[in-house]
């Protein structure tokens, strides 16, 4: 059979397979989204400011879980050197995680990294343990009833004066999916310049058929209903925005 290819070595069919699955295209190809974090496509570098401010003002040392963490890039950009205690990670794309060993050597054995689901791991995760729960660009990922188990778990493993800092896309407030799915896919096509046409086009069957970004009134009331008692707007660029929750 004739193979096409993306024109960086990576076939065509493969792309447009693991677009059809929500982790397949992370397990296939952690590259692709490595460049969309260096080309600040999702406004990494601005939100990680952002979340920054909020722990400078943090006493240490901080035990933190990180559910989806990819490839943990942002780690060393929102934790001052020696304020993670502890450090937990998952994700279910191995490549991913072979990245975060090495930006996260700095840690040496304070990080843990493992390939398990993350509603899994905040399931096993005991009461009252952690200082912060952070999760970037994941939570899109879950059906709704997930959305709300995996905040009621959050709030279950968080501390007395624990915060659940979410980064994610979101749809603005009555916006319906399908407008999301033109408008961010048209914003995409004229900022995204860093792909080729065909890398773009997989991101972007990736993205309608497994992305289900809510607005952030929806995140809000999920979880008030998990008892998270304040919430509030760290940064927004376009769809993408940080908050945070607290216990
Ligand atoms: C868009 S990437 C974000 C990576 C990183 N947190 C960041 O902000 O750059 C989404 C990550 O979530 C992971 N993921 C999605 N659903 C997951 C699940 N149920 N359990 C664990 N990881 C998951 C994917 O494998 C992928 O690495």
């Amino acid at each position: 059979m004739h193979r096409r290819h993306a024109g960086n070595g990576i076939r065509l069919d493969e792309l447009l397979e693991a677009a059809a699955d929500p982790i397949e295209v992370f397990r296939a190809d952690w590259g692709t989204y490595q460049t969309a974090i260096r080309e600040n496509y999702m406004f990494h570098r601005d939100i990680s400011t952002a979340i920054r401010k909020l722990l400078d003002q943090l006493q240490g040392p901080l035990k933190v879980l990180d559910l989806g963490c990819g490839d943990a890039s942002q780690i060393p950009e929102i934790f001052k050197p020696g304020q993670v205690a502890e450090y937990r990670g998952c994700d279910l794309s191995a490549q991913a995680l072979d990245v975060a060993h090495s930006n996260l050597a700095h840690l040496g054995n304070r990080a843990e990294l493992l390939c398990r689901d993350m509603l899994e791991v905040l399931r096993e995760s005991p009461v009252d343990c952690y200082d912060i729960v952070y999760s970037s660009y994941a939570l899109h990922h879950l059906p709704s009833e997930e959305k709300q188990a995996f905040l009621n778990e959050c709030r279950r493993t968080l501390g007395a004066d624990g915060i659940l800092i979410l980064v994610d896309i979101m749809r603005e407030e009555g916006e319906t999916l399908p407008e999301y799915f033109d408008r961010y896919i048209e914003r995409m096509d004229a900022d995204w310049t860093g792909f080729s046409d065909i890398e773009r086009r997989s991101i972007q069957d990736h993205i309608r058929s497994c992305d289900y970004p809510e607005s952030p009134s929806v995140l809000q009331s999920l979880a008030r209903n998990a008892g998270l008692k304040k919430s509030r707007k760290l940064e927004k660029r376009t769809w993408h925005q940080a908050w945070c929750f607290m216990a």
